[in-house]
């Protein structure tokens, strides 16, 4: 069903809270809605929004914001050893998660938690606790809105990396995922790698997969902000990668500094929590946002806060690591 609505209040449509509007917003729950509104008429100026959990709004968006709303889960092959799942653009991930892990399903467990829709799930290819959406989605189904049709890429051809995706490059703008279908494991494959998940693990019991969800559940609600209290849009920055070099020479003067084997040869990704964290900015207030207590990552509305003040707070936080450890960090949220 489609389902429009004039003027309305972004407030409650992005997870940082603040009081944006659009001029209309449009939910579809089909393809063939979703096509029939571009067939219906131009859009001159037109977004996708999901779950609003990677957006931070500036300013009121005069265009028409898209919200997919399929809540389809339909395992459409199975295997002795695998099941390749249909999921809808609207599913809640973490519904998702949960899905898989009550069929004794793997490769979504160390993902749970994460806020947002599936269909955002491969444009910044979300990541967690050594696993990344790319690692179990098969193909992503989305309409061309340059070529007026539905299209489908295979994984190959979705150009991923860390938080990168051909949906934030060339077909940025272009682009209206609808569908995303998903490979699951029958076979155990606990990861277990990252940070304290095995401790955690272990205190619950050992490795099955509802005590790897359970560990990282309990591990994310520890360290990061509930959005429901606390207006955030997860991490605000990305981890920075840098030459090999460089880090060498950070990790000389810094010798406790966490860093980490990145995709790209001869390069290392450094964590941007540590370099806030050290630049003496975590807690850090200023009016209504401040840095997170507990994870310098993530910037968070303490109430009332506007988009430019949050803007206005990320390029402190960019300038003094630059100044003390001479590294660029970039945002990893979507400004508008
Ligand atoms: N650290 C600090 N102080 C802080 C934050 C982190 O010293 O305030 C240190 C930690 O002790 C650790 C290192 O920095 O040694 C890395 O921290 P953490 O394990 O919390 O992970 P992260 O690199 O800060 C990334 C993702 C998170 C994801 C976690 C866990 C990015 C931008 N962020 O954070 O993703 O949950 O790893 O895998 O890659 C998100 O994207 O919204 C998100 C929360």
């Amino acid at each position: 069903m489609i389902r429009e609505f004039n003027e309305i209040n972004l407030a409650f449509r992005n997870s940082f809270h603040v009081e944006q509007s659009a001029r209309r917003l449009i939910e579809f729950e089909t393809e063939e809605e979703l096509m029939s509104l571009f067939e219906r008429e131009t859009f001159t100026r037109w977004m996708v929004l999901s779950g609003g959990n990677n957006v931070l709004f500036t300013q009121d968006y005069d265009g028409v914001i898209l919200c997919p709303v399929s809540q389809l889960i339909e395992p459409i092959v199975e295997t002795t050893d695998e099941v390749v799942v249909r999921v809808g653009a609207g599913v809640e991930w973490d519904d998702l998660v949960a899905w898989a892990v009550e069929r004794g399903l793997w490769g979504l467990e160390n993902l749970s938690l994460i806020p947002g829709k599936v269909g955002a799930a491969p444009v910044q290819n979300i990541g967690a606790y050594g696993a990344e959406a790319k690692d179990v989605i098969r193909r992503v189904r989305f309409y061309d809105v340059e070529q007026r049709t539905m299209r489908n890429l295979l994984r190959e051809e979705c150009c991923f990396g860390y938080r990168e995706s051909i949906f934030k490059q060339e077909l940025k703008g272009k682009a209206v995922i609808t569908e995303v279908e998903i490979v699951l494991s029958k076979h155990e494959n606990p990861r277990l790698g990252y940070g304290d998940v095995e401790r955690e693990v272990e205190r619950l019991g050992g490795a099955t997969l509802s005590n790897i969800r359970e560990a990282i559940c309990s591990i994310r609600c520890s360290k990061l902000p509930d959005t429901a209290v606390l207006g955030n849009a997860g991490s605000f920055f990305k981890n920075p990668v840098v030459q090999r070099a460089v880090a060498e020479q950070l990790l000389a003067t810094y010798p406790d500094m966490p860093h980490y084997p990145a995709a790209e040869q001869q390069c290392v990704k450094l964590a941007a929590g540590w370099l806030i964290d050290r630049s003496g900015l975590k807690g850090y207030r200023e009016g209504a946002v401040g840095v997170h207590e507990r994870q310098a990552l993530v910037l968070v509305n303490h109430g009332g806060a506007t988009g430019s003040e949050v803007i206005a707070l990320a390029r402190k936080v960019q300038a003094e690591v630059k100044q003390k450890f001479g590294v660029e960090i970039d945002t990893e949220v979507n400004i508008l």
